[in-house]
């Protein structure tokens, strides 16, 4: 299956993040059609595209506009770009490349959901980020694209760049908006979700940068041509950030149903010496797949069908020199570092965890630690305030269907013996 370049048609031009740049090739046009269009035909004709959300629940888009309620109070859209879920790096890539389609998205989707204020909230460790975001919002703003009474319109949009508090939890919803009125960044109570009682207690839309990305498009190009990709359900193209063992990481852009193999040869296949061992679709906090599941479509049914998740779309591919039991255990790591502590399974369930992950790649482990593992995990699971415990409960329990017999060597050998750091290195460079 080919490569689809949408958003990242111009990624090579030396000015695609400028207005200029943009403009010329068809920028802020579907702004204008859109602001002469009802609110309501916008919202159905996100319904009718299909489009999921590409911050990893895919979410219909078109369904979440449609929750906001009028009834007097102000609207608020907030676009999620605190991207910080382990190799997921496909939204900071597409504001430093293409901040201008984030920002026509972003006034089209205010006014489809009859908000004048929006606010991006982008990951506080990457200033670089902020800096191109601010600039271009000065820039949007110069040109008439953003403020009061846009281009004669009547209608107004203001955005605000606020960047991010500097913990994974914060890119949770609910936590993000605590963390944007100046609270601790902590997940809230759902419901009221906060389509009804959001930013300040007010109707809010939290979209991902790719998912307000896509939207200007959509507007311009129409719901047939986007669902011309993809799958009936899984429509539309996908940035696919791959990390990992293969030859070009980097982010690719291709419709959905692309499949992993089809992915690592536009990656330059895997480096030299290599085989995929394991591979996980979209993030740390979906359960990894293996060789055997390299033609699985990456489609949300298709991996749900494996007993996956299409989550952020953006694979880590991990070689024949990789432990299993290492990446878990720092997988884990992070979890426990993350967990915001507010309550008890992921708090203290991720600290357990993360101890015996230590000492099987330690070569420490003890009887009974796979089946303590397994037991915590099923504490964890499901039995947490947000889904970040889901997410800390997923990796082991896949990595031992695949892989058991490295945890039970954990029993008595340190996974750097049984996987010489060293030997990743010679096949980096073989
Ligand atoms: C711990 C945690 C971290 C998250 N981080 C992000 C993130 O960085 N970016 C993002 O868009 N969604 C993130 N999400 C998902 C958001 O809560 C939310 O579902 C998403 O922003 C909705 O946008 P979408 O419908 O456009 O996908 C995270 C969820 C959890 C539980
Ligand atoms: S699951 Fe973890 S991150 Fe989420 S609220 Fe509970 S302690 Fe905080």
């Amino acid at each position: 299956m080919a490569l689809t370049p949408i958003l990242t048609a111009h990624w090579d031009e030396a000015d695609s993040f400028t207005v200029a740049g943009y403009t010329r090739h068809h920028g802020y046009s579907a702004m204008r059609q859109a602001l002469t269009t009802d609110p309501d035909a916008i919202i159905q004709l996100v319904k009718d595209s299909g489009l999921r959300g590409r911050g990893g629940a895919g979410f219909p888009t078109g369904m979440k506009w449609g929750f906001v309620p009028q009834d007097g109070r102000p609207h608020y859209l907030v676009v999620n770009a605190d991207e910080s879920e382990p190799g997921a790096c496909k939204d900071i890539a597409l504001i430093l490349a293409n901040p201008h389609a984030l920002i026509e998205g972003v006034v089209i989707a205010s006014h489809a959901i009859r908000a004048k204020r929006a606010f991006i909230y982008i990951r506080g460790e990457v200033p670089h980020a902020i800096r191109r975001m601010r600039a271009a919002v000065a820039e949007a703003y110069a040109a008439g694209h953003l403020g009061t009474n846009i281009h004669g319109t009547g209608i107004d949009c203001d955005i605000e760049v606020q960047p991010g508090g500097g913990a994974y939890i914060c890119g949770e919803e609910t936590a993000l908006l605590n963390s944007l009125e100046g609270l601790r960044g902590q997940p809230r109570l759902k419901p009221p979700f906060p389509a009804v009682a959001g930013l300040y207690a007010s109707p809010t839309v939290i979209n991902n940068v790719e998912t307000i990305a896509n939207v200007p498009y959509l507007v311009r190009n129409g719901v047939e041509w986007f669902r011309q990709f993809g799958t009936e359900k899984s429509p539309g193209f996908k940035l696919m950030a791959i990390s990992g063992h293969v030859n070009r990481p980097g982010v690719y852009e291709a419709p959905l149903g692309i499949t992993m193999r089809e992915l690592i040869e536009h990656a330059g296949g895997m480096r030299d010496g290599s085989r995929v061992k394991f591979w996980l679709p979209g993030g740390s906090s979906v359960p990894m797949l293996t060789e055997d599941h390299l033609d699985v479509p990456f489609t949300y049914e298709d991996m749900a069908a494996n007993g996956t998740m299409l989550g952020t779309a953006t694979p880590m591919v991990f070689d024949q020199h990789t432990s299993v039991v290492k990446a878990v255990a720092r997988w884990l790591h992070f979890y426990k570092h993350e967990s915001c502590g507010k309550c008890t399974p992921c708090r203290e369930g991720t600290f357990w965890v993360t101890e015996i992950m230590h000492r099987l790649e330690a070569g420490h482990g003890q009887a009974g630690d796979i089946e303590l593992l397994l037991d915590l995990c099923k504490q964890i699971a499901g039995k947490t305030f947000c889904p970040l415990g889901d997410a800390a409960a997923t990796p082991i329990p896949a990595a031992l269907k695949y892989f058991r017999d490295e945890f039970e060597a954990g029993m008595h050998t340190p996974a750097d013996e049984l996987f010489p750091p060293a030997a990743a290195f010679v096949g980096a460079s073989a």
